[in-house]
């Protein structure tokens, strides 16, 4: 692991909420992901910080709501999983959130997946993206 992969110490993600970053892929395309906390081995999960149901974000700037190992989304209130990312109930029920690898190490989480590169903290800074309320533009 170096400091290109490294995204925030492990303890810095909440137990009830979210960490945001962004990251990119081998296309230069920003990609939005949020930490959540995991009981299972390594205690942390990246998901793609994109409802399935309506392109939702999960966590809009101030942490996703993380109920009982559960990530809901704001939209219309189906929960995910916070370590399998499936979610069994809500408009959403029976899709899966992308997740992308991770790795811990000398407590500090790191991406450790090759379609992705750590960019930054937060989010994507842009009007349109997902959870917009506005799908129009002139
Ligand atoms: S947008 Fe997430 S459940 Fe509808």
């Amino acid at each position: 692991m170096s400091e290109e992969t490294r995204i925030v110490d492990l303890e810095a993600v909440p137990e009830n909420g979210s960490y945001r970053f962004t990251a990119e892929d081998p296309f230069a395309n920003e990609t939005e992901l949020i930490l959540v906390s995991c009981d299972e081995d390594p205690g942390v999960r990246a998901w793609i910080n994109t409802c399935p149901h309506e392109s939702q974000r999960l966590d809009t700037g101030d942490g996703a709501a993380v109920r009982d190992d559960a990530i809901v989304c704001p939209r219309h209130g189906s929960h995910f999983d916070a370590c399998s990312g499936e979610c069994d109930d809500g408009p959403a029920a029976g899709t899966t959130l992308p997740g992308v690898d991770l790795a811990v190490e000398d407590g500090a989480v790191h991406l450790a997946d090759d379609r992705y590169a750590f960019l930054r903290e937060g989010g994507i800074e842009d009007e349109d993206g997902p959870g917009s309320t506005s799908h129009v533009s002139f």
